[in-house]
């Protein structure tokens, strides 16, 4: 990804709507989104993972580039539908489906929309699901269904985002995975069964156990494919990464890459007929910037600022050591002169490294030392790659409104995607 964001942007941003604010800019979304098509063409299915970012006419954008959605609740499946998605271009997993999530996929069914696949994560939850759907749908209504496989494997990323370990909570092994089938009613029951489902994890920093699951995966999937004619679909998940400039990580090619080898090793009559991916923080984190005024300049041995935007806007950095880089939009009041830095040109004068804290009554709300020019209350900074997991995973934590989300298109136009919370929001009963 080659495209920069405009810092004259984010100034006027923030002047116009005001901060803390998140601002996507759609030309780095549209160059990310190319990126993974390229890597995994048609016809592979591509759904965006709506967790990394919900805001609805961020789901229409990327589902803009050539995505359908992969939601995880009828929260995130009503975002994806309000960015004008069909139920043929939504799936829904997660291991936190209620029993209202289930009916509403079950009357889908029985209204002749269905969802295009529900991935199941235990035999309970097959067993629930085909009650409901014979119930709500009738004796004739049949829902396409994954298996979440659990890989048992040791993903090389930060331990809280490591879910394809043996004892993580997410998925089955090979034994319940065969209950969850017979629990769903086998091959003639409500529950159709298409296919295996798996994510071993986010911010991937390496192909080694993702190779070693899709492997597993794909050995499963034959398996079944032998005695189960429908049993056609492997989807891979998602968890490309996006660290700060400089690392190296693997990008979607280099997991592409892999496949052609790893399907070689599988009999040609035994290979999956459809193939997925999900991905969600790689579409959207380098796109998002979260534009923050300083609150409090102070010198403890070292430049201290304090921002107005923090752990309720980015839990990241406090919920797992994520590193998220700071640049400064404003120096001592004044507009930051422009040096080609990486993604965003950033001040050149008289830049020391700057403790970064956040606003919340927390001493981990902290995202870590930058390099940064003289800055004074009222200055603005931008936190770098905050477009995924930011906004989504925001709370309202010390009574904070949630903040506003801009997007910004390739012409330097500005749009409300939406608007700022209230404190009435905060408070309602
Ligand atoms: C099942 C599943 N699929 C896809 C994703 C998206 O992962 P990422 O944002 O790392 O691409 C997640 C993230 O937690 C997930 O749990």
């Amino acid at each position: 990804m080659s495209s920069t964001t405009d810092p004259e942007a984010l100034r006027r941003a923030a002047n116009r709507f005001g901060t803390p604010l998140y601002v996507t800019d759609l030309a780095q979304l549209a160059a990310a989104a190319a990126e993974v098509r390229v890597a995994f063409p048609d016809p592979w299915l591509r759904h965006y993972s709506v967790k990394a970012n919900d805001v609805p006419a961020i789901v229409a954008a990327v589902a803009g580039h050539g995505f359908g959605a992969n939601v995880v609740s009828r929260g995130e499946w009503a975002a994806a539908t309000r960015a004008g998605l069909p139920n043929d271009r939504i799936t829904l997993e997660g291991i936190g489906k209620t029993e209202a999530d289930l009916r509403a996929a079950a009357a889908a069914v029985r209204d002749g929309r269905p969802l295009r696949w529900v991935a199941l994560e235990s035999p309970e939850e097959a067993a629930a699901l085909a009650a409901i759907v014979r119930s709500v749908a009738g004796p004739s209504g049949t829902l396409d269904v994954l298996y979440r496989l659990n890989p048992d494997v040791a993903p090389e990323t930060l331990p809280g985002l490591a879910v394809g370990t043996g004892g993580s909570k997410f998925g089955m092994n090979e034994t319940e995975l065969a209950a969850a089938i017979e629990a769903g009613g086998g091959p003639d029951g409500p529950l159709r069964p298409r296919g295996i489902h798996l994510h071993v994890g986010s911010q991937l920093g390496a192909i080694d156990a993702w190779r070693d699951a899709v492997r597993r995966a794909l050995a499963i999937t034959a398996l079944w494919r032998g005695g189960i004619a429908t049993f056609d679909t492997l989807d891979v998940g998602g968890g490309f990464s996006v660290f700060a400039a400089g690392k190296p990580a693997p990008g979607p090619a280099r997991f592409a890459g892999e496949l052609p080898a790893l399907l070689d090793g599988t009999p040609t009559d035994r290979r999956p007929g459809r193939l997925a991916i999900e991905p969600g923080r790689f579409l959207v984190a380098r796109a998002g910037w979260l534009v923050a005024a300083v609150l409090h300049a102070r010198d403890r041995g070292g430049r201290q600022v304090v921002l107005d935007a923090g752990m309720t806007e980015l839990i990241r950095p406090a919920l797992y050591g994520a590193h998220h880089a700071v640049v400064a939009l404003t120096s001592l009041g004044r507009p930051c002169a422009g040096v080609p830095a990486g993604r965003l040109r950033s001040a050149s004068a008289a830049k020391a490294p700057t403790r970064v804290e956040g606003p919340i009554c927390e001493s981990t709300d902290s995202l870590g030392i930058h390099d940064l020019p003289p800055l004074r209350r009222g200055d603005l900074v931008a936190i770098a790659d905050a477009g995924a997991y930011g906004a989504s995973q925001s709370s309202a934590y010390n009574g904070r409104p949630r903040p506003a989300q801009v997007l910004l298109d390739a012409g330097g136009r500005l749009r409300l995607g939406r608007r700022r919370g209230s404190i009435a929001a905060v408070t309602r009963q």
